[in-house]
């Protein structure tokens, strides 16, 4: 068994077509099906069913395209680590998801550079969880997100809580009260717009939902009706939208409210009113991602600019270690 054979199986298997499989390694139909077959006589198993179409795969196959697809994964991720430990990019390639960059973003890149003049900084918007198969395919060498991940290859360091505000329209009669509670807002519309959900396993908070006649306990994994559910809500009435700048253009145009991290409460001052929840923990979390075993010489000077930009504007957050492995 060798990895051109193990390739040239899964490509069969993501496409279920030798033709398609054959364009897309660069091989010829005839040696892709000869790679196969050779794979099926060294395992003994037939991993193929050639009958069908489009192709399928044998319920052996299937199990062990499964368990290789993911050793692949892993081996080039470790490849891609080894090429950058032998030779780290120059740039320091960063990752984020566009709330944290109506934060304190652009001032601790500012930071950096006085730090480093010399440095090259990438920005790249990109989603909390596509961050971590950025950082494994080296696209980026750290990534700022707002959502824990529980990956062996990733190293997370948590910066701080953020506070949640409420975004009311201007007009709203609730628009000038501080302090406000979740369950007065509940029968407002609230506007959604989070892509990434939180994965089922952390969210301990359920509603009871009606199906088939039966009642069932569904965890709550969109992030806002999460926090509304954590102390017993559930708003009358949603409207899911597919970011948060959307959300905020819904806001300022009268059609509900939402709830969004502090940072954001300078956009669209006009239309919008931002006020304190009087929650404590109403917070999003921002995380730091790095692999684990990979750490770009950069980024302990970055982790250097962002504590200094906090204690700049009397953030509170805890000093977090880092383990870098070089
Ligand atoms: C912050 O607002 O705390 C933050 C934003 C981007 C990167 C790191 C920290």
């Amino acid at each position: 068994m060798d990895l051109k054979q193990l390739n040239a199986f899964i490509a069969i298997a993501d496409l279920k077509s030798f033709s398609a499989a054959a364009e897309i390694t660069g091989l010829s139909q005839p040696s892709l099906s000869r790679q196969l077959k050779q794979l099926e006589t060294d395992m003994d198993v037939i991993l193929v069913d050639r009958y069908h179409r489009p192709l399928q795969l044998t319920e052996a196959g299937q199990f062990f395209y499964d368990k290789v697809s993911a050793v692949l994964t892993e081996l080039n991720t470790i490849t891609s680590m080894t090429q950058r430990l032998s030779a780290p990019s120059t740039a320091l390639n960063i990752g984020f998801v566009p709330s944290v960059l109506y934060g304190h973003l652009p001032e601790i890149i500012a930071s950096l550079k006085q730090q480093s003049p010399d440095i090259e900084v990438n920005l790249k918007d990109i989603s909390s969880y596509q961050q971590v198969e950025a950082l494994k395919s080296g696209e980026i060498d750290i990534g700022f997100g707002r959502f824990a991940h529980q990956d062996a290859w990733i190293q997370q360091i948590l910066l701080r809580h953020e506070r949640y505000l409420v975004a009311l329209p201007k007009a709203h009669p609730l628009a000038h009260t501080k302090e406000q509670r979740l369950i007065d807002l509940a029968n407002n519309r609230l506007i959604l717009y989070h892509q990434t959900h939180l994965p089922m396993s952390t969210t301990a908070t359920t509603l009871k939902t009606r199906k088939n006649g039966t009642l069932d306990n569904e965890p709550v994994t969109e992030p806002l009706l999460h926090l509304f559910a954590q102390y017993g809500i559930t708003p009358l009435m949603t409207t899911e939208v597919s970011d948060l700048q959307v959300a905020l253009g819904l806001v300022a145009a009268g059609e509900g409210i939402t709830l969004v991290p502090a940072s954001l409460k300078t956009v669209r001052t006009e239309q919008i009113s931002y006020q304190r929840l009087i929650h404590e923990n109403v917070t999003s979390p921002i995380y730091l991602h790095t692999l684990k075993d990979f750490v770009h010489p950069k980024i302990p000077n970055l982790l250097t600019a962002i504590y200094h930009v906090y204690e700049r504007r009397g953030i509170t957050y805890r000093q977090q270690k880092f383990v870098s492995k070089l």
